[in-house]
């Protein structure tokens, strides 16, 4: 299944408006982020393959189920570290795969500054975590390194996106799966999402 799933959910609505407020401090920021990051995963991980079980309760046995597969997280710095414990709580068992790309702000062009992705025994599902797509560029060079890292199936979990980075992801790797809170109109010349939320990472962060 490939697709956009902008997901609805009352508490989305509101912890994404306090979220766009730039008078919402960084402390509270980073909480709002984890919330919006549990619920995102929430909904990217209901198809997640489970193998059934026999569980021994202090009254009888019964049959239950476990993760089927290998899963693992891959946030891009650095503003996709504020969404990996929420998952992470959600996902124990899952691999932690950090990809370092940054913008530059010249060319909106991704640089790849950090992969460690092992040769061979790929995770089954990956799930990319970046609060933020604009131009799609940065996940599409990440999609890239997991694809010749042979992952099967790749999700993208991103708080706020941009419609023309939408199409242009999907234009790239049209079988990946993007959940996202809300899809904003507009990039602005400076390829900033509008209205948006500012630069994730230096809120997250703290850093001016
Ligand atoms: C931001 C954001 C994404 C990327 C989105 O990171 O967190 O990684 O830009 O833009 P794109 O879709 O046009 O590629 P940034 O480059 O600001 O790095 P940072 O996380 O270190 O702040």
């Amino acid at each position: 299944m490939s697709g956009v799933f902008e997901v609805q959910h009352p508490l989305i609505d509101c912890h994404l408006t306090r979220l766009r407020d730039a008078r919402t401090p960084s402390d509270e920021f980073r909480h709002l982020i984890r919330r919006l990051a549990t619920l995102l995963a929430y909904e990217a991980t209901q198809d997640l393959r489970c193998e059934s079980m026999t569980v021994t309760t202090p009254l009888t046995t019964t049959e239950g189920s476990r993760l089927g597969e290998r899963v693992g997280l891959v946030p891009i710095l650095r503003a996709g570290l504020g969404m990996i414990d929420p998952v992470l709580d959600l996902i124990p068992t899952a691999e932690v795969w950090h990809l370092g790309l940054y913008r530059d702000e010249a060319t909106a062009e991704p640089v790849e500054y950090y992969s460690k992705l092992p040769p061979g025994r790929p995770v089954d599902t990956a799930l990319i975590l970046d609060p933020m797509l604009a131009t799609g560029g940065s996940v599409t060079a990440a999609l890239e390194t997991l694809k010749a890292w042979g992952v099967g199936r790749v999700k993208m979990l991103s708080v706020l996106a941009a419609q023309e980075g939408i199409d242009n992801v999907a234009a790239a790797y049209p079988d990946t799966q993007i959940y996202v809170c809300r899809i904003d109109p507009i990039l602005n010349a400076s390829k900033f999402i509008v209205p948006g939320l500012g630069d994730a990472g230096d809120r997250i962060f703290n850093t001016p």
